[in-house]
């Protein structure tokens, strides 16, 4: 049977992998897909020869990605550009072609899914995104097909390999945060854009495309809370560290009676749990689903061959599914697009989690009792309490709490009052708690 040609956009971290993958299990490939695959045609701005194996295989190479897309002998293009333009204009162009689509783009599917799916279901094509979200995790494959029979309740993960990365080496090595990063930048881990990893936009891309195939309701990037990891500052994550937690950045998405939680921000778990565990460039990502209950899914979130990894099983899927009716194959967005639910996302003040906060008050009789009081007021309550060493010549101490489960618009008013007490330095640092249990 003659082999299926790939048109192969961007030759970069992810595309040189895809590449490497593609030719060096081109035969283990092909007896899974059924026929051959081969990359005909690619096109890149700039990219680095040498260091891509199996280059030499592609016949045409040019600078000019509108024109593979129009190239009639390309059956699948692979989308390995990033950002949201031409990447949409390519995509969008490919589909009108009748090309069936793998992308890596989670800001693109984030952001235009909607659209692009709808095109692709006009045209009878596949839009396959596995690689979007997790790196190398089949996360996306596991929640719309593996759990097809549950009803989804929650899903929290760490889905930004840098975040992540960057965190664990401030964790055990005391090491700076732009170093870190700079060094997960030369890795090829870190978006473009790094500030995409830091403040947290990486991780809510992604947690947006998870919201909606666990829910199955409509991609909604705008609505999905996101607080990043800038604030993070090394004695938060040593005394996260005297009371049993690890600071994580979490995506987290959990379905309630009124709305969606779909919210990223970090997050204190119980070092007990796996998933506080999860350390470096990793990811994992935890679901529970009412039916097999949780289930955790790890691996590599970011990387060269991790990503092409789920780029090339995409490949494959729709190469299996090419003869089938397209009204027969799996679901873009895992419901049937007729069935979504408009249900909506929930805002950040009605979200109920428990709280780490950390002030710096006077060492004076009395202001440790009122703040409890302005707590006790509020109907919040401790969970625990440390008191350390003055870190200052101003006779000011560092006062960490761990409060119960609240719903953050009494947590507002609460920190409010006590940022109000003259006693009270600085603003309070808080960071939400969870048990993921
Ligand atoms: N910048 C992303 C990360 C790459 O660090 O996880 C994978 O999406």
């Amino acid at each position: 049977m003659k082999p299926i040609n790939i048109g192969l956009l961007g030759l970069g971290t992810v595309g040189g992998g895809t590449v490497s993958v593609l030719t060096r299990n081109a035969e283990e490939i092909a007896r899974r897909a059924g026929r051959g695959i081969q990359i005909s045609h690619a096109a890149a701005k700039q990219y680095d020869a040498d260091s891509i194996q199996g280059l030499e295989q592609i016949q045409h190479i040019s600078d000019d990605a509108f024109s593979v897309v129009a190239e009639p002998d390309v059956d699948i293009v692979i989308e390995l550009i990033g950002g949201y333009s031409p990447a949409k204009e390519l995509v969008l162009k490919a589909i009108e072609n009748g090309k069936h689509v793998v992308t890596a783009n989670k800001a693109l599917i984030a952001l235009h899914g909607e659209e692009i799916f709808a095109a692709a279901q006009a045209k009878g094509v596949t839009v396959a995104f596995e690689a979007a979200v997790a790196g190398g995790i089949p996360i996306i494959k596991a929640v719309r097909e593996g759990l097809a029979a549950n009803r989804i309740e929650w899903i929290a993960g760490i889905i930004n390999g840098t975040g992540n990365y960057i965190l664990t080496e401030m964790r055990d090595k005391g090491r700076d945060f732009d170093d870190v990063l700079k060094e997960a930048q030369a890795l090829g881990y870190a978006e473009a854009d790094p500030t995409f990893d830091v403040e947290g936009i990486d991780a809510a891309h992604k947690l947006t495309i998870l919201g909606s195939i666990a829910f199955g309701m409509p991609l909604q990037f705008d609505k999905t809370y996101t607080e990043g990891i800038g604030a993070i500052e090394q004695q938060d994550v040593l005394y996260a560290g005297e009371l049993g937690y690890r600071i994580k950045h979490m995506g987290i998405t959990r379905i309630k009676e009124n709305g969606v939680e779909q919210r990223v921000h970090p997050t204190l778990i119980p070092e007990r749990r796996l998933i506080a565990n999860v350390d470096g460039v990793m990811n994992a990502v935890l679901v529970k689903s009412d039916a097999v209950g949780p289930t955790l899914y790890y691996g590599a979130g970011a990387g060269s061959e991790p990503t092409a990894s789920a780029v090339v099983a995409d490949v494959v899927d729709v190469v299996r599914a090419l003869t089938t009716d397209p009204e027969n194959r799996v679901p873009h967005l895992a419901f049937q697009p007729d069935a979504l639910s408009d249900i909506s996302i929930l805002p950040m003040e009605e979200v109920e989690t428990a709280y780490y906060l950390r002030l710096q008050a006077v060492d004076r009789p009395g202001v440790l009792a009122d703040v409890t009081r302005i707590l006790g007021d509020a109907g919040i309550s401790i969970e625990a309490i440390l008191q350390k060493e003055s870190n200052d010549n101003n006779a000011t101490v560092p006062v960490i709490l761990l409060t119960q489960r609240v719903q953050e618009k009494f947590m507002n008013q609460a920190i409010e009052k006590i940022e109000a007490n003259e006693n009270i330095q600085d603003s309070v640092v808080r960071i939400r708690v969870e048990t993921m249990s």
